[in-house]
């Protein structure tokens, strides 16, 4: 089964990106081992294996997304008794504090709470909340956001093995034939907000060059964008040291608007693959 977005919601998810990167896939010697090393929902290990189920797929599932993947069953029986409780209200209704509802619903998320369940996404159905909040405030108006269809992972990363390391890690144990899918951090950006390794995980100018400087030793699709200066980071490195370390590569850039009264910016793909070496 071809999924194009991840099964439970993923803020960074590359679904902008599936297109491409079954072309890529697909133009990829038999025999290649790729790791999504930032691999977030899985998303691109799932595009991957499932454009060539033939090659070996790694992902590196450092937020384990896994604990949310294996919670599916319960996020849509919490879904389905909120449907239930707000069955009156239309699509983006307002559930005013103080109703009957809206009391339901916060004992609904207290258990759902207690249980240890998925809160970015139950939450996300009764606010307008993007910003992965997990709690909500006891008198604030909730919203009717609960998303129809029931959530499904069947097969999602059928075949696809599991790891769990910081990238540093997990590029000592590969070698330099193994294909790279690299999806790090906006720079600048507290990573904490992904997912489960708590607070203080920064992702900074130090991380990005350590990152820079092992990816060209290998094929690779690096995804970035113009908030974080990758190709102009490379090019101030040649200028200054005679150093490439994305050495030969292509770039695809996509466009992404962020609203009518702010600046959008550009979101790229550069890979090495399809150019000098990277066959
Ligand atoms: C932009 S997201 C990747 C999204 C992913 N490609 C997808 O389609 O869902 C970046 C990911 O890198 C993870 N990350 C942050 N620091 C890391 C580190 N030191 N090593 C590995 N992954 C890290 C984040 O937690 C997050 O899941």
């Amino acid at each position: 089964m071809r999924y194009t977005k991840a099964p439970l919601p993923f803020q960074g998810q590359k679904r902008r990106w599936v297109n491409e990167l079954e072309e890529i896939a697909k133009a990829l010697p038999s025999g290649s081992i790729v790791v999504d090393l930032f691999g977030g929902s899985g998303l691109c290990a799932h595009v991957v294996k499932n454009a060539r189920p033939d090659l070996s797929v790694i992902w590196n599932d450092y937020d384990d997304y896994q604990a949310r993947l294996n919670q599916i069953g319960d996020i849509n029986d919490v879904a389905d008794e909120l449907r239930d409780v707000l069955a009156r209200f239309p699509r983006n209704g307002k559930i005013p504090a103080g109703t009957d509802e809206h009391n339901r619903v916060l004992e609904i998320l207290r258990r759902a709470k207690s249980q240890g369940l998925d809160m970015g996404t139950i939450v996300s159905w009764v606010t307008f909340s993007a910003n992965n909040k997990t709690d909500v405030c006891e008198s604030a108006a909730l919203y009717n956001n609960l998303v129809m269809d029931r959530y499904s992972a069947d097969g999602y990363l059928c075949g696809v093995e599991r790891v769990s390391a910081s990238f540093e890690e997990v590029l000592r144990e590969l070698p330099n034939e193994a294909v790279l899918i690299v999806d790090p951090p906006y720079l600048s950006t507290d990573a904490s907000r992904y997912g489960q390794r708590g607070e203080g995980v920064y992702w900074g100018i130090v991380e990005h060059l350590r990152l820079l400087s092992k990816v060209g030793q290998h094929r690779y699709i690096y995804f970035h964008s113009s908030k974080s200066e990758v190709s102009a980071l490379d090019a101030e490195l040649q200028a200054l040291f005679v150093v490439s370390y994305l050495g030969e590569h292509r770039t695809i850039g996509k466009d992404v608007s962020t609203g009518s009264n702010t600046a959008g910016y550009t979101d790229y793909l550069t890979t090495n693959i399809g150019v000098s070496r990277g066959e």
